[in-house]
């Protein structure tokens, strides 16, 4: 099958979209909810738990047809299948990009299946306190070691999932920074801490300086024999950790069809599991893979992360946006934005095509955010009276984790609330003070997702995943090498040895 490269912008849909655009750039959203009175019912898409609205964008029904000729004009859907296939679709590394596969238990690769099981005897182990400390007693404190895809996912997954935490207690170390290490250590004891070394490649700065500042301060008080009980490593370089001081069987695999920024759900994930345990971790598996049947099998009509991939190509690209905000009403997902940073921006911030030509339109949305209800106090008044146009993905749950109804419905009212203001503002009311005045017409898009469990949020992540992938085969750009951060690694060394 052909891996298509087709710059975006020589299609006829893209012709036909850039004089569509100049017909609705000015019409106010209201207007056309006016003219498509069904829009509330029709602009909707379930999968599973999770519900998309996306009646409140700056798109009617000829936009929506429009976009999707675009998609298939450039070979979405032969890129799709190319992935999920595991054709080499990662050229500039020559890798297949194959994440899908951790997820997939009907299909899985024995060595996948193996390292399951691995992970499952591992953190069993440790939660029911059969692994013992090398003064022999039971842990209490997980250390993970890593830095970017070896940090983020991970670090994300177990801040959202704390409700299903047991009595370990995770930490995360990434910054080079020695104070974050130093801080991470002063509250704990060596007796009972284990520590996870996580790094596909075993090469970084950052995480090898880490790795040694804690065996240093750990040797301070046991010997060189006792590492094997307090420090385990994830790594594709099983050579490197070995000889880094790792004893075989305490490194989990990493393999290199698994991108870094892709790999919570390879071992990457082993901390997860320490801190949740392994059946809600298969749990979380599971709801991506719901999300990859969805996206590979569904009409593109009916196709979240698809939509989603499309509408923020039609901002970007049309009305030139260059931000994207993202606000999930639920504290613990606090760390999603900066984790959906490192997994859109490394992903989609390239400017070399794939024919290897630089490109002529905008790629790679700047992806920013944080929770409401804290963001409103914050940065909304931008969002509602500033000068620029920021499509919103508003991320809210129908029902709180520790049910307490009345604040839900607070939280809930406000997230609701919200994007009626911006769509609505105070057009067409007569409002005598030109400082109380809305213009509206600001687009966002609304997830509603049952409840927070590790399946949906499973779902939620490859749904981002997803969505990712469709913009780099429309912008026609390689999604899954990092060139760019790899020189800044070269450049970092130079320095350090000159
Ligand atoms: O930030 C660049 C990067 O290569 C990421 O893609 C990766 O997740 C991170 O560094 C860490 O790499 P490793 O797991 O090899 O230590």
């Amino acid at each position: 099958m052909n891996f298509k490269s087709v710059n975006p912008t020589t299609t006829e849909a893209w012709k036909k979209l850039t004089t569509h655009f100049s017909e609705i750039k000015d019409v106010h959203m209201m207007d056309i909810f006016d003219q498509e009175p069904d829009r509330n019912q029709q602009y909707k898409i379930k999968c599973n738990e999770i519900q998309f609205d996306y009646s409140k964008n700056r798109i009617n029904r000829k936009t929506l047809v429009l976009l999707n000729e675009l998609a298939n004009e450039v070979g979405l859907k032969q890129a799709i299948q190319l992935q999920f296939e595991g054709f080499n679709i990662n050229q500039t590394e020559d890798r297949a990009v194959l994440h899908s596969a951790l997820r997939d238990f009907n299909h899985m690769k024995p060595e996948v299946k193996k390292a399951l099981q691995k992970m499952k005897a591992f953190s069993n182990s440790v939660i029911k306190g059969k692994w013992k400390g090398y003064t022999n007693k039971t842990i209490t404190d997980v250390v993970n070691i890593g830095i970017g895809g070896s940090d983020l996912g991970p670090k994300m997954v177990v801040n959202a999932l704390q409700y299903y935490n047991n009595h370990l207690n995770v930490h995360y170390v990434s910054n080079v920074d020695g104070d974050h290490v130093a801080e991470t250590l002063k509250g704990l004891d060596r007796e009972t801490t284990l520590f996870i070394i996580v790094s596909k490649t075993f090469t970084t700065q950052e995480t090898l300086a880490n790795a040694t500042t804690i065996k240093n301060w750990f040797l301070k008080d046991a010997s060189q024999l006792d590492i094997e009980k307090h420090f385990v490593a994830v790594s594709s370089n099983i050579e490197k950790a070995v000889n880094y001081g790792i004893t075989e069987e305490n490194i989990f695999p990493m393999w290199d069809w698994v991108g870094g920024r892709f790999s919570l759900w390879s071992s990457v994930g082993l901390s997860i599991c320490c801190a949740v345990g392994y059946s809600n971790f298969e749990d979380l598996l599971k709801g991506a893979h719901e999300m990859d049947l969805h996206f590979k099998n569904e009409e593109f009509t009916n196709n979240i992360p698809v939509l989603m991939g499309l509408i923020s190509i039609w901002y970007n690209n049309f009305y030139h946006c260059e931000t994207e905000a993202i606000i999930p009403y639920n504290q613990y997902l606090d760390k999603f934005v900066p984790y959906l940073q490192q997994a859109v921006m490394e992903s989609n911030g390239k400017e070399i095509d794939r024919n290897g030509t630089p490109v002529n339109y905008q790629t790679g949305a700047i992806i920013w955010g944080n929770v409401g209800t804290n963001s409103q106090h914050a940065f909304f008044q931008l969002l509602h009276q500033g000068t620029k146009m920021i499509p919103i993905d508003f991320i809210g749950f129908k029902e709180s984790l520790h049910g307490n109804e009345y604040q839900h419905k607070l939280l809930m009212a406000n997230f609701y609330g919200q994007s009626e203001s911006l769509l609505e503002g105070t057009y067409k009311q007569n409002i005598n003070n030109i400082y109380k005045t809305f213009k509206g017409n600001k687009p966002s898009n609304a997830l509603l997702i049952n409840q927070l469990t590790p399946k949906n949020l499973g779902s939620l992540i490859a749904l981002y995943e997803h969505k990712l992938f469709v913009q780099g085969i429309i912008w026609n750009i390689f999604s899954y090498d990092q060139w760019g951060v790899e020189l800044g690694k070269k450049n970092a060394n130079k320095i350090l040895n000159s």
